[in-house]
């Protein structure tokens, strides 16, 4: 079902797809956020809770997306449109496929400064193993004779530097712009043809190694052993919005990607591939961190810094931690590019899809003015600290400028994507068309239809109202 509209460019199979799928849902969501918010929520309720989130209702919604991208093959402002038309419904519905493009322009603002972080601790730790080479000793531990102070220290004197700030976003940014620019095949899918096979033997080795030097057992307990009193209201809605941005969902990212799919119709195995994949990479992610902060007695807990404080102070006492904090640092930096090109995608496929742009007029815009947005993201850490942007909502009252676009976006826009787009594949798609596009039928078509019509919206529902309005926890 090929549209009138259709962009010339397509994946080159269904596994470069996959590939580039992947790329897209594994990112700072499942190395930083994830690990993060189990050390903070206590480990196994939250973990258990999560992956029932991913099942019941990311994988649906993933569905869905790809659905949508497929059987319209263009941005997804445009596949939106060529799906209602074919389902003769209101083609206003294309809203939410703009609300979708404008979430992940901001999300990739924010995203390109976080990933700078990683940036910049990617060249700590290579100065720190290049002068472990030069001293003869390549298997030391990270940053010898620092005190736990010193170490934790880079992270605000990082903060306190907008110049260094902006050079890692700025270079980030660059990256990302560049393979966007280059197309589908020979930028989007030439960096997840390469780059994921290197993340999973990365990911793969560093957990192999922490197995080795670290405390499995404890961090397999902790993760895995569920108190359910630590699941509260607040940490489900915190899975619940972790599953939905992890895969990718609600801010058309999936949807566009899926508008590259040009043969094939075996959706539902392709996203349970992406799914599982995804949910396999944050618990593999949690036990390649944990066994580590174990064993050197530290704190899951630290919230944001986890990654960057109490990792880097734990391999100073780890067997070769310089060259595995090294690694480490790589492999979420690889993570990260491979999403943020996700992310710029979905304006750039918009501009050149409805506005008739050339790729690289699209991406130069979106690129550009996201990493204008960037700047002051990273200037709430030092000039503009005392910047509150939407300190009139009381949910945002004492939330800096990048925490209140991720908020904003998280909160609002995310959850209302994801709604938006399970009720109208889940009530307002044609049948045939689902059928024939998804190549499902039968028991799985149904139960796939009942989780997006019903349990999808409820759900989010649930996610939007106890976010915004925190007051009806209790
Ligand atoms: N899923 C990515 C991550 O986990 C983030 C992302 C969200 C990417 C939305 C694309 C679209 O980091």
């Amino acid at each position: 079902m090929v549209a009138a509209t259709s962009t010339a460019e397509g994946w080159s199979s269904r596994s470069a797809f996959i590939l580039a799928a992947i790329g897209a849902a594994v990112g700072l969501g499942n190395l930083w956020r994830f690990p993060t918010l189990a050390g903070e929520s206590g480990g196994g309720a939250f973990v258990i809770f999560y992956i029932g989130c991913v099942v019941l209702l990311g994988l649906p919604l993933l569905l869905a997306e790809i659905f949508i991208g497929r059987a319209g093959q263009t941005d997804a402002v445009g596949s939106i449109k060529v799906v209602a038309r074919e389902s003769r419904v209101s083609e206003r519905w294309w809203l939410f496929g703009g609300l979708g493009a404008m979430a992940a322009f901001l999300i990739v603002s924010f995203y390109s400064v976080v990933a700078g972080w990683v940036l910049y601790y990617v060249g700590v730790f290579a100065a720190d193993f290049g002068s472990a080479l030069m001293a003869g000793d390549p298997f030391r531990g990270a940053l010898a004779g620092e005190s736990q102070e010193q170490i934790a220290g880079r992270m605000g004197d990082l903060f306190a530097n907008p110049t260094l700030l902006l050079a890692m976003h700025f270079a980030f940014m660059g990256v990302t712009l560049f393979i966007v620019a280059r197309g589908i095949s020979g930028g989007i899918e030439k960096a997840a043809t390469w780059l994921m096979p290197a993340f999973f033997v990365l990911l793969i080795s560093i957990t192999i190694y922490g197995a080795i030097v670290g405390d499995v057992g404890e961090a397999a307990a902790f993760l895995f052993t569920p108190d359910w009193s630590k699941l509260t209201p607040e940490v489900m809605n915190s899975a619940l919005g972790q599953a939905l941005f992890s895969l990718s969902l609600g801010v058309a990212g999936i949807i566009t990607y899926g508008s590259y799919i040009r043969e094939g119709t075996k959706l539902g195995s392709t996203a349970v591939a992406i799914a599982f994949a995804d949910t396999g990479v944050a618990l593999l992610a949690g036990l390649m961190i944990f066994p580590i902060v174990f064993a050197v007695g530290l704190d899951p807990a630290a919230g944001p810094t986890l990654v960057f404080q109490t990792l880097p102070f734990a391999f100073e006492s780890m067997p070769a931690g310089s060259l595995i904090g090294l690694l480490f640092f790589v492999l979420i930096l690889v993570a990260a590019v491979t999403s943020s090109i996700s992310l710029l995608e979905v304006p750039t496929a918009w501009g050149v899809g409805q506005m008739g742009w050339s790729r690289t007029t699209s991406a130069l815009v979106f690129g550009g003015s996201a990493f204008v947005i960037g700047i002051f993201c990273l200037l709430g850490y030092n000039v503009l600290s005392d910047v509150r942007p939407l300190g009139f909502w009381s949910i945002f009252a004492e939330t800096d400028i990048l925490d209140t676009v991720d908020g904003f976006t998280g909160k609002v826009m995310l959850p209302l994507g994801a709604l938006a787009a399970s009720l109208f594949v889940g009530w307002k798609a044609d049948r045939r068309l689902l059928e024939t596009t998804t190549g499902l039928s039968g028991g799985a078509f149904a139960v796939w239809r009942f989780l997006l019509a019903w349990l999808c919206p409820l759900a989010v529902s649930i996610i939007l109202v106890t976010g915004l309005f925190p007051s009806v926890l209790g």
